[in-house]
């Protein structure tokens, strides 16, 4: 009988374990959720682009939705056709309402300051 018991204090603090690595994992993922929706915004102040003509328009047409890191992130690879299909892609693919009267603007700025070298 001691053995028994011994047994099963052995088996079910592993199965507890388990339940509270499950339960963690969870949690990480709710928390990693909260943490990718809420600093985005409070930390936009965060990212420093060039100062440039353009960044105004920048500023005003591409914070709405992600990080102006972004643009940093991806400056090593885009060249001038690059950041065209850039703008291209935020308005079709994923509906950014970008001023038309601003969009020269933007794509100047990004070619000449964050354009492939
Ligand atoms: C309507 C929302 C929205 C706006 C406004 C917006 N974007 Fe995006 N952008 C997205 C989404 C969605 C993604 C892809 C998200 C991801 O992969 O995390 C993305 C991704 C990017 C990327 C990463 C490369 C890629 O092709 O996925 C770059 C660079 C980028 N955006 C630049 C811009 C620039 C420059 C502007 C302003 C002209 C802009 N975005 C405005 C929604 C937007």
């Amino acid at each position: 009988m001691k053995n028994f018991v011994i047994g099963l204090g052995a088996t079910s603090p592993r199965a507890t374990a388990a339940r509270a690595a499950r339960t963690g994992a969870v949690l990480a993922c709710a928390l990693a959720f909260a943490f990718t929706t809420v600093p985005v915004i409070a930390g936009e102040e965060k990212v420093q682009i060039a100062t440039a003509p353009g960044v105004d328009q920048v500023r005003a047409n591409c914070i709405a939705c992600h990080s102006l890191d972004y643009i940093q992130m991806n400056s090593p690879f885009l060249d001038r056709k690059g950041w065209e299909a850039v703008i291209t892609k935020m308005e079709k693919a994923f509906g950014a309402p970008i001023r038309a009267e601003d969009k020269d603007a933007i794509l100047n700025y990004l070619a000449t300051a964050y354009g492939k070298k």
